[in-house]
């Protein structure tokens, strides 16, 4: 039998297995940044258990910022139609090495939008590192540089992610049943 939460939802990925796998692409984004400063970009709300469990995993010089985005015509469940972006960067990051750090890449259309206006602030380099990926369901042509899990199309929750803003505190990620949905 599948093991279970308090809440009575299946577990998908325990917090050991996130945890070993964020440690290793800690190491292979301080391996392929050796040397060099690195902003990272967690996009709000979900990315940020990721980013924070990340950056402790990172041994080059990092700096942390933040960016909100919206989706146009958002369901509960994803993002659907035009993103737009509701909190922008703090600081330039013309010159510099940005990761941007999201939860999931799922239709792809969230981190299509944001490496469309990065680019335009000419950083140095422009990478992704999506904790979860989605292949299935993606509408745009676009890959995370460093994928921790890739998952058929289920809806996940826990370690940030919500459904309607609830579960993002659950320390493993686990299933919604279809019908909940
Ligand atoms: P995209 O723009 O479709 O790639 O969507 C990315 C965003 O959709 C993620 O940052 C999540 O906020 C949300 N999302 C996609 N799939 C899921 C899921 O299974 N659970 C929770 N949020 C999801
Ligand atoms: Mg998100």
């Amino acid at each position: 039998m599948a093991t279970m939460t308090a809440q009575g939802l299946e577990i998908l990925l325990t917090r050991e297995q996130i945890a070993e796998r964020v440690r290793q692409m800690g190491e292979q984004i301080s391996a392929d940044l050796a040397g060099e400063k690195l902003v990272m970009v967690g996009v709000l709300k979900g990315a940020a258990p990721f980013l924070s469990d990340l950056a402790r995993c990172i041994t080059v010089d990092a700096t942390f910022d933040f960016v909100a985005v919206k989706s146009y015509g958002k369901g509960s469940r994803t993002s659907s139609g035009a993103v737009k972006l509701i909190k922008d960067l703090d600081e330039p990051i013309e010159g510099k090495n940005v990761l941007i750090v999201e939860d999931i890449l799922d239709t792809g259309l969230t981190l299509t939008y944001l490496r469309k206006i990065f680019l335009q602030h000419h950083p140095k380099s422009l990478r992704i590192a999506a904790l979860l990926d989605k292949p299935s369901r993606r509408l745009e042509k676009i890959e995370a540089d460093y994928a921790g899990f890739s998952i058929p199309n289920l809806f996940v929750v826990g370690y940030g992610m919500d459904y309607s803003e609830r579960y993002r505190n659950l320390p493993d990620i686990c299933l919604m049943p279809p019908d909940t949905l």
